[in-house]
């Protein structure tokens, strides 16, 4: 059993396994870099890293439409169930585990910020550890974070894939993630949160040799929309 990974552009994922599908901070329809509008989307659960526009932008109409679940922290999810009428959510905090029918979430330590759209207070920002449970695959989502020596913690859990921000500007940029990579120690990384408007705009072909020439880990890089299975 394996999972299959699709980039939408920013730092939107979509995680398939078995027959469980889940998608990570949903910026789609006012992305510029995704090839699909968020009413192509078709999911079970919709992970919310934090609470920024371009994480929570089509979560709730995912949400709504389909009937998923929305995991994120206690703040974004009180947000989503009462100014966005989301019926089903499974609200979390830093440090916690959550068992779901695709597997497990926890819920870890990123150093950002959280403000909701609308000025509202969005918790403490995070990313998530699944392990899922037909491929017995662990993947780290870091949302948008700095690098942190927290990181180091994550490496016992034996990450399959490490997904992790390059842009630079608002999170960390390609010279601390591959010291995060030293850190995580995963099998295979993919760089996040990059190109999708000139601010954060990187070589990800350079960061991907950098990765194979500096670390142990495997970089995989794709362009927004195209698949790849771990
Ligand atoms: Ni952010
Ligand atoms: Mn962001």
């Amino acid at each position: 059993m394996s999972t299959k990974l699709t980039w939408f552009g920013h730092a939107t994922w979509r995680v398939e396994c078995g027959s469980h599908r889940i998608i990570v901070d949903p910026f789609l329809d006012a992305n510029p870099t995704s090839p699909v509008k968020a009413s192509q989307i078709d999911v079970d659960f919709v992970l919310v890293t934090h609470g920024h526009f371009d994480h929570v932008a089509d979560a709730a109409g995912i949400a709504n439409r389909c009937g998923a679940t929305i995991v994120s922290n206690y703040e974004i999810c009180e947000w989503f169930a009462k100014k966005h009428g989301v019926k089903s959510t499974e609200p979390m905090n830093l440090g916690g585990v959550i068992r779901l029918p695709f597997g497990s979430v926890k819920s870890t330590i990123a150093h950002h910020s959280s403000e909701l759209p609308d000025g509202s207070y969005g918790g403490n920002p995070g990313g998530f550890v699944l392990v899922l449970a037909e491929s017995r695959q662990r993947i780290y989502f870091a949302g948008d974070t700095a690098l942190c020596l927290d990181m180091q913690l994550l490496a016992n859990v034996g990450l399959d894939l490490a997904v992790l921000p390059i842009g630079d500007r608002f999170t960390m940029g390609p010279d601390d993630s591959i010291a995060a990579v030293d850190l995580l120690k995963p099998r295979r990384v993919a760089p996040s949160h990059y190109n999708t408007w000139s601010p954060i705009a990187q070589d990800a072909h350079a960061w991907a040799a950098r990765v194979r020439a500096e670390t142990k880990s495997e970089p995989i890089v794709v362009e927004p929309g195209a698949t790849f299975t771990i």
